[in-house]
């Protein structure tokens, strides 16, 4: 018999990972219920799944109400919610949930989820897929192979992309700490899960500084109106107009920004005009000087571990590139990624460009094998919880992001991470 899965949540990372169960798992696992606060996403997701009309909740207290209805629950809302959602899943008796990141910004709420899901015996595990990826393992594989040596730092950065930054972090979900994150724990809570996962060792103090440097008022060009199309004399000179990157941009942004149509018109398929309706009314449209963002768009963050090894992570809002770099320093060799090229020098002995899989590592491909795991999990193939992204194994990552943040908020202030 199928194993069955409910999803809470059905936006863009709700629906890709359905679109992987049925495309790689349908024979063994099935979509059973459904729960999106929008009337509209039940109407054009619960057909393709075959989900009954009784099955399809507009509020997480109704999903609710009905007991446990599936073998697992998949929890993809906003920031904000992920809290309440996970706590009414683990009370109500829910033994294998995936949930998406971040879990909290309120240590006390994270640790409590984390104890509750203990004294349950359910498994919550949280989506850091980069971890999942060929390339991220196969890093991880090298240095716990002892090939380079002890770790002595890492060295790792996250560039947003200068469009990737305007549209979630200044117009979009994320740009207002009060109902999402600090940046700092909403983006990077991946590359801090990865460092502390590289170094296998409890991070003893961090310190931090950035700043919301240039999406502002005082950064507003002459001519500047609060929406992109409603007059601005600006626009032709500005790299985030909302124009141009929605709707004109024929090159290689085109492609993310066309995934995010969705978020912008809240309809799975777009028009051109609904588009330029969205950016007429909605927060996408926006100007990114004059809007009601606070969250940094430049950090970095220094961490010292028990094993002696450092680490310093730079997210950077402000690139041209959409992918992460590092450099990882042992004491007898090196590693350098760009992007999904690796390269590993041993000192004194050769230098060897390593291979990741077939498929281009990254994102999507932590995203498939993130499911193929948790699919395993589900029909009882595997036990093996080693680098499962576990609500255990991830707490330090927001542990050490929420100590970041305290730390940039008192000048850089070294914070000492707690026990
Ligand atoms: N793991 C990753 O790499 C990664 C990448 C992007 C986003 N995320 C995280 O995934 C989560 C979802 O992001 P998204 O881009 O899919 O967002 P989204 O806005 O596209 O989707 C969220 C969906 O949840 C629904 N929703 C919100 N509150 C709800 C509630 N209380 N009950 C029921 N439904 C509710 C919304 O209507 C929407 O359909 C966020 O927490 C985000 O930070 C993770």
């Amino acid at each position: 018999m199928k194993k069955t899965v409910s999803v809470i949540g059905l936006g863009n990372r709700g629906t890709e990972y359905m679109g992987f169960l049925k495309a790689f798992h349908s024979s063994r696992v099935a979509i059973c219920a459904l729960c999106d606060l929008r009337q509209q996403a039940l109407d054009d997701i619960a057909p393709k799944y075959a989900v009954p009309k009784a099955r399809q909740f507009l509020c997480a207290e109704d999903f609710f109400a009905q007991g446990v209805l599936s073998d697992a629950l998949i929890i993809t809302t906003q920031d904000a919610s992920h809290y309440e959602i996970t706590k009414q899943a683990l009370l109500t008796g829910y033994k294998l949930i995936l949930l998406e990141k971040p879990i909290s910004g309120v240590r006390q709420e994270y640790l409590e989820l984390r104890d509750l899901a203990r004294e349950n015996g359910a498994l919550l595990i949280i989506c850091h897929v980069l971890r999942y990826s060929n390339y991220y393992s196969k890093i991880k594989q090298i240095i716990s192979s002892g090939q380079i040596g002890d770790l002595v730092s890492i060295n790792h950065t996250e560039n947003v992309g200068y469009f990737h930054f305007a549209h979630s972090f200044v117009r979009g979900n994320w740009r207002d700490e009060r109902t999402s994150m600090p940046s700092i724990l909403a983006k990077c809570c991946h590359d801090i899960d990865l460092i502390a996962w590289f170094m296998d060792a409890p991070c003893e103090s961090v310190s931090s500084v950035g700043s919301l440097r240039y999406f502002c008022k005082e950064h507003a060009p002459d001519g500047a109106a609060p929406t992109c199309m409603g007059g601005c004399k600006a626009k032709k000179s500005c790299p985030y107009d909302a124009e141009q990157l929605y709707i004109k941009d024929p090159f290689y942004k085109a492609k993310f920004i066309k995934y995010m149509r969705r978020t912008l018109t809240g309809k799975t398929r777009s028009r051109k005009r609904d588009v330029e309706a969205a950016l007429r009314t909605g927060d996408y449209g926006k100007c990114v000087f004059l809007n009601d963002n606070n969250v940094c768009d430049n950090q970095f963050v220094t961490m010292t571990f028990r094993n002696g090894a450092s680490a310093v992570l730079q997210m950077n809002g402000f690139s041209d590139k959409m992918f992460r770099e590092c450099h990882i320093v042992g004491t007898k060799g090196e590693l350098v990624g760009y992007g999904n090229k690796l390269t590993l020098h041993i000192f004194g002995g050769k230098s060897e460009r390593i291979r990741t899989g077939f498929i281009p590592s990254g994102h999507v491909e932590g995203d498939l094998r993130l499911i193929a795991g948790f699919v395993r999990l589900l029909c009882g193939e595997t036990t093996d919880l080693t680098d499962v992204t576990t609500i255990d194994a991830t707490v330090i990552s927001h542990d050490i992001a929420l100590a970041a943040e305290e730390s940039r908020k008192r000048g850089g202030a070294p914070v000492a991470l707690p026990d």
